[in-house]
């Protein structure tokens, strides 16, 4: 792996470092720097030290089961109810507590307590029950950004009943072919959404994809904008009516440690989504932990995760993680641009939000958007900032500690993955020195390495592949129905190590530097895609006999999508065709998926074996000097490639 790049020699030598602020260290959940030896030099009684923060039903007989590797399993024979210890146990000190500050993107607001969240879960638990699902149950969920949501995944949780959510910006297709590997009895989903002041078409969505989905048999509608939708009777039903028609009393069931919680489907190499599967006990122990830690979560502090439930960040730091420790969050439903650039802002000091976590794509959008908008607000509340899904340029980093952070909040860059169910890698912002574009060292109890080709561990400062050689509790158990896959995927390269798919270089003083996906993987604003995944919608529109497509360095989304096809034979090929493809994209996929450009080309760059040389299409999009071309079959296509792309490039809508 050639991972050189001299911006990140430059910082590690421009030694730009920032210790915690003196007052935050003070009074930080994680204080002792020996943390991380303590938690080494025992990790399995770390993490038991860790679950013991939650409340069990019965306590386990084995914190890790490594009988059958890779099939780990943690704190067997335990059982707990994921719902009470996000609810019910938090009643008798802080029923009257807000867990959510709830605004919706037209401006209506709900605060609901731990109380009200407890009734309502446990009324819709019970609604759920009338449908017909019982524990070991499968619902699908399909929605925006509102309350419901979360209740419905807690309603899940405290029958046993495993849940996916399908984020709201994907499309029907998407939708059914999720719920059809995950064998769904009931979708609860939405009328519409709210989304930059326009209406997003879920319940038309799910009826087009509950048409080739005939296992799920009832489809519950949560009432939101109010706006006409079709109607299949006996099949579909209004959320507020069968809540309020359920009984109100539900105790939570014990489950087994291992039961399953949830899948959420994640773009791998393939063309196949991936249904990540995680379990109750070591995932709730996981995610509690890492929100206590990680944000230095304390009574008083008003959180706020700015991401869609609808990926794991908002599972894991929305709905779990947050709830299980009985934090008071703000939950947002819309544009962070809507209906004015301060938006977010005006939010987060109303609420005296003091913990705010987001991605760098928002970061930098709102760094494009001017320094303007959060000067207009009080934001001295913020004493802690976290960062995710994709690496943070230094100059992100630096705006967002400044302009958000008043120049002294610590920021979190947190890496982590679907997989990896919390964050892995991350500094603690009482103990950590930071420097910006590093995500400094694994979290107590993480054990990570960055290994060459043999499996080697790389000396520091070279790059090499990011690998996990210790289990730990949040980790996915498999890929749903696909056990094979789960071996093959993750931990066939090296043997003994969970392979993450990022490149990495730990630098002299042990900090690490993510470098970004090593595989067909592309990280569009934070989100998961694979470029096979957009080449098949592609070639499944009649008029493209071929497709390749790369993720070409963006400065706001990080990566956008740009796409090559060769059309059928007599096919005309005209912006009107490019446009019709980016939308047949939109259509398959979903509105994320859509190619930022679309190159029409005779031929493709192929190795003599016929395989794609995505690299050279890379170097394409990035106007770069082209790189060696001698061991191309087709030699003369790229310069080709190369005048149709200079010709045009399209902007996403
Ligand atoms: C991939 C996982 C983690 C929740 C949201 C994304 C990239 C994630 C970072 C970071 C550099 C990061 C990796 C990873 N990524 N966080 N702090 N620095 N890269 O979850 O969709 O499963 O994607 O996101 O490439 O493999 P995901």
């Amino acid at each position: 792996m050639g991972h050189d790049d001299p911006a990140i020699e430059a910082l590690q030598q421009d030694g730009v470092q920032y210790p915690p602020p003196p007052a935050l260290a003070a009074g930080a959940v994680v204080s002792d720097p020996a943390t991380w030896e303590r938690a080494a030099a025992d990790p399995i009684a770390w993490w038991e030290e860790q679950a013991r923060h939650l409340q069990w039903d019965a306590p386990w007989t084995r914190a890790l089961d490594d009988d059958t590797p890779p099939f780990y399993r943690w704190f067997t024979g335990g059982q707990l109810n994921v719902a009470a210890n996000c609810l019910d146990r938090h009643l008798a000190e802080r029923a009257d507590r807000v867990a959510f500050h709830w605004e919706g993107e037209p401006g209506d607001r709900q605060d609901i307590t731990y109380g009200q969240l407890h009734a309502r879960v446990s009324r819709f638990a019970n609604a759920l029950r009338d449908m017909g699902v019982e524990r070991g149950g499968r619902v699908a969920i399909y929605m925006g950004m509102v309350p419901e949501l979360p209740i419905a995944m807690l309603a899940c949780a405290r029958i046993g009943a495993a849940h996916t959510v399908v984020f709201g910006g994907f499309s029907a297709e998407a939708l059914r072919d999720r719920m059809v590997d995950f064998g769904a009895t009931v979708l609860v989903t939405q009328d519409e959404g709210w989304r930059a002041g326009k209406r997003v078409q879920l319940k038309a969505n799910a009826d087009a994809a509950l048409d080739g989905a005939p296992g799920v048999h009832h489809a519950v509608v949560c009432r939101r904008t109010g706006g006409d939708v079709a109607w299949t009777e006996g099949r579909d039903r209004w959320f507020h009516e069968v809540e309020e028609a359920a009984h109100p009393d539900c105790p939570a069931e014990p489950m087994d440690a291992e039961q399953m919680l949830y899948a959420l489907y994640t773009s791998g190499t393939t063309g196949k989504p991936k249904g990540i599967v995680h379990t109750s006990g070591g995932y709730l122990t996981g995610v509690a932990a890492t929100h206590r830690m990680v944000f230095d979560l304390h009574d008083d502090d008003i959180y706020w995760c700015a991401a869609d439930i609808g990926w794991v960040t908002g599972h894991s730091y929305i709905v779990y993680g947050p709830l299980a420790n009985g934090a008071t969050s703000v939950m947002y439903e819309g544009a962070p641009g809507f209906p004015e650039p301060d938006r977010l802002w005006e939010i987060a000091s109303r609420h005296r939000v003091s913990i705010l976590y987001m991605a760098p794509t928002a970061i930098r959008m709102f760094m494009k958007w001017g320094d303007e908008y959060p000067a207009r607000h009080d934001l001295s509340s913020i004493r802690v900032l976290g960062s995710v899904g994709e690496p943070i340029n230094p100059e992100a980093w630096e705006w967002y500690r400044q302009h958000i952070g008043g120049g002294t909040a610590p920021v979190v860059d947190t890496w982590w993955q679907t997989e990896t169910g919390s964050i892995m890698i991350s500094p603690l912002p009482g103990l950590s020195t930071l420097k910006p574009g590093s995500a400094s060292g694994p979290l107590p109890g993480i054990s990570a390495r960055v290994v060459g080709e043999d499996g080697q561990e790389v000396p520091r400062g070279q790059g090499g592949y990011l690998v996990m050689d210790r289990p730990w509790p949040s980790m996915l158990r498999t890929i749903l129905g696909d056990d094979q896959r789960f071996v093959d995927t993750y931990w066939s390269r090296f043997p003994g190590m969970y392979l993450a798919g990022d490149g990495c270089r730990v630098d002299a003083d042990g900090d690490f530097w993510l470098l970004g996906r090593i595989d067909d993987v592309m990280n569009v604003s934070g989100h998961r895609l694979s470029t096979i995944e957009v080449e098949s919608a592609l070639v499944d529109h009649p008029s493209v006999a071929e497709a390749a497509v790369v993720g070409r360095k963006d400065p706001i989304t990080g990566e956008a999508i740009a796409a090559f096809v060769i059309l059928r034979d007599g096919v005309h090929g005209d912006e009107g065709l490019i446009a019709t493809l980016r939308d047949h994209v939109a259509t398959q996929i979903g509105p994320i998926a859509k190619p930022a450009s679309i190159v029409l080309t005779p031929d493709l760059p192929k190795t003599r074996s016929g395989k794609i040389m995505r690299r050279l299409l890379r170097d394409v999009s990035e106007h770069r000097q082209l790189g060696d071309v001698t061991t191309l079959a087709n030699e003369e296509v790229v310069a080709e490639i190369a005048r149709e792309a200079a010709s045009g490039q399209h902007q996403d809508d």
